[in-house]
């Protein structure tokens, strides 16, 4: 039985759906769940145990033996992976590109999907992901679907990474977004797509902010 208000946050990679999701629910006095930290802590684990990405069989067999949960701690969403804290190891570009791989195998999914709906059936939530429109909320009260052109994407996480003294290639940066888009969107399980009756949100010319208002209207 779903008894908590739900706000579904789709979109590809970059979109600002972390950055949004996580003043909404500051704004609405509700959980912020990231989806998408659940998949890097599994894509972590399977990175530990050296698996292949393309090793789909391994991987399903694998994540069996993860232990993934999550918890807040100073309204902090904490991943803890066979206890340990991980969120400190999940930005990285090579657990994102694991990720990416890792969250197209079924096995993967169902299990992460249902720590999902448990958390939202009992919770006030704003959850983001891929599929959580389509997927993990199809009852979700509000549903966004939220984008931006991936020259965009690809500016915000280059300065994103200029500003921690990170060393960036801009072209390269948009190149692997194109082809995260790409595999998120045409995976064969759950792919990346706006649910019928979600809302289209274009970030690429607007503030945060002022998507964050927007989004605060749905509810309203
Ligand atoms: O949003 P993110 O970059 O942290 O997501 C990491 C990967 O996990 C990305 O390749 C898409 C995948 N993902 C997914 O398949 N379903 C979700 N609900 C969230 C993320």
């Amino acid at each position: 039985m779903k008894t908590g208000y739900n706000i579904a946050i789709d979109g590809p990679a970059g979109a600002g759906k972390s950055t949004i999701a996580k003043k909404i629910a500051t704004k609405m006095g509700y959980i912020y769940v990231d989806t998408g930290a659940m998949y890097r802590a599994m894509a972590l684990y399977l990175l530990r145990k050296r698996i292949n990405p393309a090793d789909t069989e391994q991987i399903a067999g694998m994540c069996q033996n993860a232990d993934i949960s999550i918890e807040y701690k100073d309204g902090e969403q904490v991943v803890l992976l066979d206890g340990e804290n991980v969120n400190a190891y999940l930005r990285t570009e090579e657990v994102g590109n694991m990720a990416s791989y890792s969250s197209a195998v079924p096995a993967v999914r169902s299990k992460l999907v249902e720590l999902q709906q448990k958390l939202a059936a009992k919770e006030d939530v704003v959850m983001d992901g891929r599929d959580i429109g389509t997927v993990v909320l199809p009852d979700a009260d509000v549903k966004v679907y939220l984008t931006a052109s991936a020259a965009t994407r690809a500016r915000r996480r280059f300065l994103e990474l200029q500003e921690k003294g990170e060393a960036a290639d801009i072209e390269k940066i948009e190149q692997d977004i194109i082809d995260r888009d790409y595999r998120d969107m045409h995976r064969e399980h759950s792919p990346l797509r706006q649910a019928e009756d979600a809302v289209l949100v274009d970030s690429s010319d607007l503030t945060i902010e002022e998507v964050v208002e927007r989004i605060a209207d749905l509810c309203r």
